[in-house]
Parts: C-alpha cells; structure tokens; sequence
C-alpha cells in the first residue's frame, strides 16, 4: 500500500513538486496526503492545490510558543495519517514535541554539504567559503539542527564565474534529485540507525551504490 507523507513548505515549494513529479512519473510510490505551510503566501501551496493534494496554513505567529505550534503541526499530519514528514523548504526549528511524534520519521533536504554550511543561506555561506565542491543533503530530523543522520548527499563543482545564484541553481538540480530518492530508500526499509550514521542493509543495497561487487559464481 502507497505510504502517506506530510510535507511542511515555508516558500516556492520546488522540492515539494520533485516529490509529487516522482509520484506521478511512478519513480515513488508514497501519496502526498497534506501539505502545510506556515506562510499562508507560500507559493508552493498552488503547486499543491494543482495536484489535487490537501493544503493547510498554520501560521506561527499565531500560537503562543513553538510548543503551541509543533502540536498543532503533529495534531493534523496525525490526523492526515502521514507515515513520514518531509521538509521541503520549511524554515522552522522543530521541538522535541513535534521529533518525537514521529521516531526516524522526518526527513529534510538541506542545500550544503552537511555538517558544512548549516543553517540559513547555507549555498551563499559556501560560495562566500570558496568551496570547490558543494552540494545537498538528505538527513533525518533530530533536535540539533541539520546535524541528523544523512541519508543521500550529491555534489556539484563550483565554477569560477559562480555567483551564488547560479551555485544555488546547480546544487537546487541535485536536490530535486535526490530527495524522491531519499524518501524511496526510507520507505524501502532495511536500513538502520547507528550512532548518528544511517546504514542500509547489504542485501538490499545496489551492488552499485553501496561499492561492493557481486560475484556470478553459478
Ligand atoms: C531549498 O534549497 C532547500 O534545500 C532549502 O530551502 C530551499 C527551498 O526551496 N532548505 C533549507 O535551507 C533548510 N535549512 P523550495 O521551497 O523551492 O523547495
């Protein structure tokens, strides 16, 4: 049966449409069950409405405290019955209220390669470095912040005429990329977390992926 997923946006929602585009294309199995956002002018929320996905806006500002508001989040991706909650472009800190309704059941698509550059602006960050070498991250959602268990990363050069919008278009490629895909491996199951690392089972890792060869011995 198609996993539900809840998917929190704060923007323009591109990666929200990577994940709806990889269902539609049949490259994910999973159906978008809710969408929130916490701007209710959050562009992505059209992209939602225009695949026939439920959208809700739960504003901030408009609760007491963080508290208020994660339980507010949790009470309806409960009542959506989300199986995993994505994070695409949300630009909220979550408690632990809201991290522990959903155990190594939130995921977040960061643009740097984590632990480098977390936080806000993170591709002007690493154009501002100098870095040679950027990219993504695909990570589980812990208390600290972009510092959980990474699930995918992909990496683009950094060229010499790059400002930090054109390095920040490059690296938004690999995301929309990889994140469909991040979520496809979570809900495959076998894999495991240990310590901070997120480590799939060999058998059901790609020969490719995973650097072992296979021998054809019969
Ligand atoms: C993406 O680049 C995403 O990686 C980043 O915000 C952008 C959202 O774009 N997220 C973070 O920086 C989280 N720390 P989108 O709304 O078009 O998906």
């Amino acid at each position: 049966m198609s996993r539900r997923l809840g998917v929190l946006i704060s923007g323009r929602g591109s990666n929200l449409q990577a994940i709806l585009d990889a269902i539609a294309a049949e490259r994910l199995d999973a159906t978008v069950a809710l969408v929130i956002s916490n701007r209710r002018d959050a562009a992505g929320l059209a992209r939602a409405a225009a695949a026939g996905v439920p959208t809700l806006v739960l504003e901030h500002r408009s609760f007491a405290n963080r508290q208020a508001f994660d339980a507010a989040l949790v009470d309806a991706l409960q009542a959506a019955r989300v199986d995993l909650v994505c994070l695409a472009g949300f630009m909220r800190l979550l408690s632990p209220t809201f991290i522990d309704a959903f155990p190594n059941a939130v995921l977040n698509v960061h643009p740097s390669l984590l632990p480098a550059f977390p936080g806000v602006d993170a591709q002007v960050q690493a154009w501002t470095h100098g870095v040679k070498v950027a990219g993504c991250t695909v990570h589980m959602v812990t208390e600290d912040l972009d510092a959980g268990p990474i699930i995918l990363q992909a990496t683009v050069p950094v060229l010499d005429d790059d400002t930090a919008e054109t390095l920040a278009a490059r690296i938004l490629v690999e995301e929309h990329r990889i994140y469909p895909e991040a979520i496809d491996v979570v809900l495959a199951g076998g894999w495991r977390v240990e310590g901070r690392r997120f480590v799939r089972d060999a058998k059901l890792t790609a020969p490719r992926d995973a650097g072992v060869s296979v021998s054809s011995a019969e």
